[in-house]
């Protein structure tokens, strides 16, 4: 079965969602737009999956109520995945898999052997630079990530995103056009 996913039509869907969230949150869509522009990178090397990864991006923060630890957040957000399932998009039952482990546990700060699930953390942990802090190749799972946090930042690589996410009308989009849709 493809996994052929209408990311824009999902990313409108999520971010219409009630949420704590303010525009340029911390945890926000600003930082989930640089996860899914990370992976995309990351994939080239990894060999992640990739509509996992892109979906992880969306979802691992997306139900937070907090800035702060948030304690379950990961959880929240691989229920949100599971809910739009098959209405909004569709996805295989192992791919599925993946992407609720990634979700769920991506708070806990672990290391993953698996190359998608390594891929979605590293995504994320490689955007800490937002905090004013530069990303640290031992948090890393997968040996690109570890290349990239020792370099300290994503920007050498930024082309690889191509043609996922650099071409994706969400990509182009302003917060207030995923706020509301049409205006
Ligand atoms: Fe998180
Ligand atoms: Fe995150």
């Amino acid at each position: 079965m493809p996994d052929d996913i209408d990311y824009t039509a999902l990313w409108r869907a999520v971010l219409r969602l009630p949420h704590h969230r303010e525009e340029h949150s911390i945890h926000g869509p600003d930082h989930w737009l640089r996860v899914e522009r990370n992976a995309c990178i990351l994939a080239h090397r990894t060999g992640a999956c990739i509509e996992v990864v892109r979906l992880f991006a969306l979802f691992h923060d997306s139900r937070r109520i907090n800035d702060w630890t948030d304690s379950g957040h990961g959880e929240r957000g691989a229920q949100l995945a599971a809910e739009l399932r098959g209405s909004l998009y569709d996805l295989s039952d192992e791919n599925f898999e993946v992407l609720q482990y990634a979700c769920t546990w991506h708070t806990e700060g672990h290391h993953h052997e698996d190359p998608t699930i390594g891929t979605c953390w590293d995504a994320d942990r490689l955007d800490i630079g937002r905090a004013g802090i530069s990303p640290d190749a031992a948090f890393m799972s997968t040996e690109f990530g570890r290349e990239i946090a020792t370099h300290g930042t994503v920007m050498p690589w930024l082309e690889l995103a191509r043609p996922h996410v650099a071409d994706s009308e969400h990509h182009h989009l302003t917060w207030q056009s995923f706020r509301n849709p049409g205006e």
